[in-house]
């Protein structure tokens, strides 16, 4: 009897610690990251890149007290390899330490952010007994005209050897240190790899194993169809070859290079993400420098994990869980789409700290089931009460259990506005939903200027019952019937607040000049909302 109980004990305890780990699992209609027996979406923030190295520094800013009431309930935040690897198999972890205490004490999650061997392309990050052995033990990578750009060559054994040993002992006391608590939830492998100054690495290294035959896998990949239109075209422009060097299958140009470093930057990270999750198996994913504003490869960090490469990285590193967009460019709902594929979930790592986040959240929860968003240095952004991120976080944190659900059942659905692109119609169970920014209302004074035109979106969630759910900003909508026959009426529209355990409250019932005497609904400019809509049809 009583070994009966002590198992059922451990059994317990073991289970909720296993509940613990997190892991991506696919749901239905989205891949979700399940923490505690249940789907976790990330209301983010990553920290400013310096601000993780001193614990002393944090707690003078008062950052954890102001991530909590920026509503963020996950922190990215550096792991430095220089600061955890002082000396060749000396490690520190005081830095990682600080972290879990304070997270848990503030009742946040981590995600790590590896940075290794390369920190925005270049290995900054790299321990000083590494770096004094660059171009000699530790090999650099070289641009064609011979010089050597501080990056550490993908093509070298040393290289990433020290880096994923230094990666398996961070995981490794990880696991330890947080595996019963679940703290951390993922991890990042390094920072937005890629090469610069050339498309690829022309090291003796790298040139021995371009003149290599291309590996089987890759092979595999452009034969069985895997590859993307872009590899594809290169591959079929080089003659389409089935064996033979990388310049005999994909000829040479920018692309073909950039196609050859992909593949070696994706099997050396793959092997430091492979040490990692030997110790300690969380979800990693890989963060992207963008191919914007019309630069060449060399010119963008080339060969990084980015949508033109994603098949070979798909292929290649297969224990990177997601590939991440990192948006600091104009055009975000155009790039994040081509992060939200049907083998990688969205995540937003980074995006550029702006008003405009406050609106793009919902937009990336909604349309793509994002799995979380993150702004940059989010511990020095703007400390008004009403900043746009933190009304958005507010507003959503009590309704993510709900947002989770409707992510996995397909049933949520949303829009992003701008000066650019004023309308989208969503059709749900028959209906035209058709989203409009709210300036294009036209009584409000700042219609007229069109750089007051901020980002503006909605999330609409399908409740069942003729009932639609709308959060977000900016928005206004009307409704008729998809196929055109009948019409489509307003039945009621409840102002709602969400309460702790995610019930819904109702606040006040809209209509008169809010909902424009039944004829649409709204949430005006500049303010954060959610509302309950029940239509009718005749
Ligand atoms: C993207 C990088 O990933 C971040 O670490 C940071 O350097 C930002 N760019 C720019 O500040």
């Amino acid at each position: 009897m009583k070994r009966t109980i002590l198992t059922l004990v451990l059994t317990a305890a073991c289970i909720s610690a296993q509940a613990q780990i997190s892991e991506l699992v696919r749901q239905g209609n989205a891949t979700q990251l399940m923490h505690g027996g249940k789907p976790f979406i990330i209301l983010g923030g990553e920290l400013a890149n310096s601000s993780a190295s001193s614990g002393a520094y944090m707690d003078s800013r008062d950052t954890w007290k102001y991530l909590a009431e920026s509503g963020v309930n996950t922190v990215l935040a550096p792991v430095y390899w220089e600061l955890i690897e002082p000396e060749e198999g000396r490690y520190d972890f005081s830095t990682v330490d600080y972290l879990l205490k304070s997270a848990r004490a503030n009742g946040q999650k981590l995600i790590l952010l590896w940075f290794g061997s390369w920190k925005n392309s270049m290995s900054c990050y790299a321990p000083s007994w590494v770096k004094r052995g660059f171009n000699s033990e530790f090999e650099l990578a070289a641009n064609s005209d011979g010089s050597t750009p501080e990056i550490m060559s993908a093509f070298s054994e040393r290289n990433v050897r020290a880096d994923a040993k230094a990666f398996a002992s961070l995981m490794k006391y990880i696991r330890k240190a947080d595996g019963s608590e679940g703290t951390v939830i993922m991890v990042q492998v390094e920072n937005e790899i890629g090469m610069l100054g050339d498309a690829r690495d022309h090291s003796k290294l790298a040139q021995n194993a371009y003149n290599s035959p291309v590996p089987y896998d890759m092979m595999y990949m452009l034969t069985s169809g895997k590859a993307n239109e872009h590899i594809n075209d290169v591959w079929k422009a080089a003659g389409k070859a089935t064996t033979g060097s990388w310049k005999d299958v994909f000829g040479s140009s920018l692309e073909a290079d950039e196609i050859f470093m992909a593949y070696w930057y994706a099997r050396y990270t793959e092997r430091v993400a492979a040490a990692g999750k030997a110790e300690y198996d969380i979800p990693m994913f890989v963060n992207t420098a963008l191919n914007s504003r019309g630069r060449k490869a060399g010119e963008y960090p080339s060969a990084g994990p980015l949508a033109h490469l994603m098949p070979i990285w798909k292929t290649v590193a297969p224990s990177i869980d997601l590939i991440c967009p990192d948006i600091y460019d104009k055009g975000f709902a155009s790039w994040i789409s081509k992060y939200a594929t049907a083998d990688n979930q969205l995540f937003i790592p980074e995006v550029r700290q702006e008003p405009e986040n406050g609106a793009r959240v919902f937009y990336a929860l909604g349309h793509h089931a994002a799995i979380g968003f993150s702004p940059f240095s989010i511990d020095n952004m703007p400390q008004e009460k009403d900043y746009p991120l933190k009304k958005a976080y507010e507003l959503l944190t009590p309704a993510l259990d709900l947002i989770a659900e409707k992510q996995a059942a397909g049933k949520i659905y949303g829009m992003l506005a701008d000066v650019t692109k004023k309308e989208t119609v969503l059709t749900i169970n028959g209906i035209d939903f058709k989203c409009r920014h709210d300036l294009t209302l036209g009584w409000n004074p700042e219609a007229e200027d069109p750089d007051k035109w901020g980002e503006t979106a909605v999330m609409i969630v399908d409740m069942g019952n003729d009932m639609y759910l709308f959060m977000g900003t900016g928005v206004v909508t009307t409704m008729s019937p998809a196929d055109g026959k009948g019409r489509v009426g307003i039945e009621r529209i409840d102002e709602i607040s969400f309460d702790d355990y995610g019930k819904m409250q109702k606040i006040r019932r809209l209509n008169g000049d809010e909902n424009h005497q039944g004829r649409h609904i709204r949430i005006p400019f500049g303010e954060y909302g959610a509302q309950l809509l029940k239509v009718y049809r005749y």
